[in-house]
């Protein structure tokens, strides 16, 4: 019986692995479309929108570090995580590159050392808070 359940588990994970690593490709844009576009499709509340390379131009120039830690953590009209409490840092960064990237940014999914001064930003502000 024990073994039969192995064997199971292992099939299950099998099977899941490829669902998982096209899931971590598309994610940035698959959690935009769930989560952001609600608000940055239209620009409510005046949120910077999708594609608006002039209201993306200065936050971008803000860097990377910065932009994502304050999105993360919330700011003025912007929910943290964009109202969905269980985001990660790593998921929202990649739904923010999504953004970034179609609207005149070249960013890239934060390495080791870009994550840590994420984490560090996201501690700071919060204590601000
Ligand atoms: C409920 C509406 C809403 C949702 C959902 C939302 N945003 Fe926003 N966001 C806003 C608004 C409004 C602003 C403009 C805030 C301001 O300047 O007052 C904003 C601003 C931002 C900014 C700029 C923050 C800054 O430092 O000025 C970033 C980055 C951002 N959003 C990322 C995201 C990401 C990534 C998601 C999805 C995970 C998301 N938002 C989901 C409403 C939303």
């Amino acid at each position: 019986m024990k073994n039969q359940s192995a064997l199971l588990l292992t099939l299950v994970m099998a099977f899941l692995r490829p669902v998982f690593a096209v899931e971590k490709i598309d994610s940035g844009s698959h959690i935009y479309k769930e989560v952001c576009s609600t608000c940055h499709d239209s620009g409510v509340g005046s949120a910077p929108k999708l594609g608006d390379q002039h209201a993306w131009k200065k936050l971008i120039s803000e860097g990377q570090v910065i932009i994502t830690a304050h999105g993360y953590v919330g700011v003025r009209a912007m929910p943290p995580r964009g109202g969905k409490e269980e985001l990660t840092v790593e998921q929202f960064a990649e739904a923010l590159n999504y953004m970034v990237n179609k609207s005149g940014g070249r960013w890239s999914s934060p390495d080791k050392s870009m994550r840590e001064a994420i984490n560090n930003e996201i501690t700071n502000r919060k204590k601000k808070q």
